[in-house]
């Protein structure tokens, strides 16, 4: 193959990376959204485990942008000490970084709701609390929001 088409192959993973990431990353937030709002503890452990399927879908995807990244920097001839570069990655570690944070709670909710749905409980204030809990949402809104920065360095390359 070309080192065209070995390009065109790398950017391609590349921006599939990027696409099922962003998938992932809006199926967990707008299930857990819906779940703060839901009655039933069925309801809650339902859409917190789609939250969850967004997640697994988004963290290989995110192995799948460094790998074909990584690539792209090697095919390019790129300096990894490139300004937008290194600003992309330090910035798109401090996303991954803040999403982590952010997803704590949530686990904690699922694994919460499971056990009351086990025991036959409707959602209690413990529950409510991991829901809603402030620092989790603005660690999550952070992370999402130096995501949307990654994308702009990658594309404007400032
Ligand atoms: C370790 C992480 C990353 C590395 C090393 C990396 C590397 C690169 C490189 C070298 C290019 C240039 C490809 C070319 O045009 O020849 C590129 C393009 C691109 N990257 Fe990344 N990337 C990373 C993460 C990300 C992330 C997290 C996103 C999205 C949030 C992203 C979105 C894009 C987009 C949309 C392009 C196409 C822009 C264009 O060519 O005009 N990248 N990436």
């Amino acid at each position: 193959v070309s080192d065209a088409d070995a390009h065109d192959l790398a950017l391609f993973l590349h921006l599939l990376g990027v696409v099922t990431l962003m998938a992932g990353i809006a199926i967990a937030a707008v299930a857990h959204a819906r779940a703060r709002r839901e009655e039933s503890t069925e309801g809650v452990v339902v859409l917190l485990r789609l939250a969850r399927t967004g997640v697994l879908l988004a963290a290989p995807a995110a192995l799948v942008v460094i790998g074909a990244g990584a690539w792209l920097v090697s095919l390019d001839q790129l300096d990894w000490d490139t300004g937008w570069l290194r600003s992309a990655i330090g910035v798109f570690v401090l996303s991954l970084v803040l999403g982590a944070a952010g997803g704590r709670r949530p686990r904690q909710a699922r694994e919460l709701a499971e056990r009351l749905r086990a025991d036959g409980q409707p959602p209690n204030d413990a529950l409510r609390a991991l829901l809603d809990d402030r620092a989790s949402l603005l660690a999550n809104v952070a992370s999402g929001v130096a995501m949307l920065v990654v994308l702009w360095l990658m594309v404007a390359k400032p």
